[in-house]
């Protein structure tokens, strides 16, 4: 089969890319990557080795573009992870996330309908459900737990979950859609919280911790989150949603003092600082319809799962040093376009 992958430069794309080529080796993945600042060729190094592997620059907002790619490669299957992701982005500046996260899907949806496709797979979040109460731990997000979002990411992603139920149900386009919760692991970009920490830990740099750290979140190990996608776009419902998690919650408090101590490094670093705006207080999936109709269920506990990505930052570091430097930036320049590669 033919597999266009947007999005395969960022993180959860990239690990989703290498579990393929490992688990499906007869399949061909075609990358569609715009490489905004979140797009990092570099993580795709082993697989430009992969002769099954293609790697393509440019925008899924661009029609065009999109459309000659898909004359090109008649993809079976295309599963869109390419989004603007990072909530505090967002709150700066919402614009770029409705034309990525909303128009970017509508024009492959229709690039999917003009030139017919097994299967569209949309890659989405548990944002889209808002947030439970912490003072309820008995209450989970479901797959009917109603659209209730909080900031400008998680509507644009809701708008986009919306477009793609009503391209299935007017116009019979086989898609499905995963909600998935926080995720980590290798190549998580040093924005977010668990890499941001760990590398300021390791820089001996105060740890910003919004409001008191006591906002929950349910972390998944990004390569059970691969597994799930990959079930999903292959076996699961044409036009249904299926929630991804594994009750690992933890405190954003507890997640940072978890990262310290495994460093060897003092609580002292922690800064309580200004809260983010209409943040969201609990996620908590509940995976049950994931697991009753398709087996699937995480393989990696948070404690196991940390301690794995902590010792992958260990050992990565020119990786993510590149990014805070800025260096990456000019990686694609550098190795492929003046090389005339790409
Ligand atoms: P990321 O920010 O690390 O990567 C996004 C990738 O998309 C980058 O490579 C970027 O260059 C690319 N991209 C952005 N705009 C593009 C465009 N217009 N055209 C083509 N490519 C473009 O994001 P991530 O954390 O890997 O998230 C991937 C997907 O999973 C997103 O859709 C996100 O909403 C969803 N998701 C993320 C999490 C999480 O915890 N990170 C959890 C659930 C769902
Ligand atoms: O739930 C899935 C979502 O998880 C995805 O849809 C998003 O793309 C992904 O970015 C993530 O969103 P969050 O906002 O939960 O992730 P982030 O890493 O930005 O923040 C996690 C928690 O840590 C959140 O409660 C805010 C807090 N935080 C974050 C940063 C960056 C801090 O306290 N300090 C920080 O510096």
């Amino acid at each position: 089969m033919n597999i266009i992958v947007t999005g395969g430069a960022g993180f959860i794309g990239a690990n989703f890319v290498y579990y393929e080529l490992e688990k499906h080796p007869e399949d061909r993945i075609i990358c569609l990557d715009a490489l905004t600042y979140a797009g990092n060729l570099e993580t795709l190094e082993e697989a430009m080795k992969n002769p099954n592997f293609r790697f393509v620059k440019g925008d899924i907002a661009d029609r065009d573009f999109v459309y000659n790619l898909f004359k090109e490669e008649h993809p079976d299957i295309v599963v869109n992870f390419a989004a603007e992701s990072h909530v505090d982005r967002s709150i700066e500046n919402p614009e770029i996330f409705l034309k990525t996260n909303i128009m970017g899907t509508q024009v492959l949806m229709d690039a999917c309908r003009k030139y017919g496709i097994k299967r569209y797979h949309q890659v989405s979040t548990d944002e889209v459900y808002g947030d439970l109460p912490l003072d309820r731990p008995d209450l989970f997000f479901t797959e009917e737990t109603p659209i209730h979002t909080s900031s400008p990411y998680s509507s644009s992603k809701a708008g986009a979950d919306l477009l793609v139920l009503a391209y299935y149900r007017t116009f019979k386009l086989p898609v499905s859609i995963t909600r998935c919760s926080n995720n980590y692991g290798p190549y998580h970009f040093p924005e977010k919280l668990i890499p941001l920490m760990i590398s300021r830990a390791l820089a001996d740099e105060p740890l910003p911790v919004y409001g008191k750290g006591e906002n929950v979140r349910d972390w998944l190990y990004v390569k059970d989150h691969c597994s799930a996608i990959d079930l999903v776009m292959r076996k699961g419902r044409v036009g249904e949603v299926y929630n991804v998690g594994g009750h690992n919650e933890r405190t954003n408090l507890e997640v940072v003092k978890t990262i310290l101590a495994q460093l060897g490094k003092p609580e002292s670093l922690i800064t309580y600082v200004t809260d983010r705006p209409g943040h969201d207080m609990r996620y908590a999936i509940d995976p049950t319809k994931i697991h009753t109709e398709l087996g699937w269920l995480p393989e990696t506990k948070f404690d196991d799962g940390i301690k794995a990505t902590i010792e992958w930052y260990l050992e990565n570091e020119s990786w993510w040093k590149n990014i805070l430097s800025g260096d990456y930036q000019n990686y694609f320049q550098k190795m492929y376009v003046d090389k005339g590669r790409a």
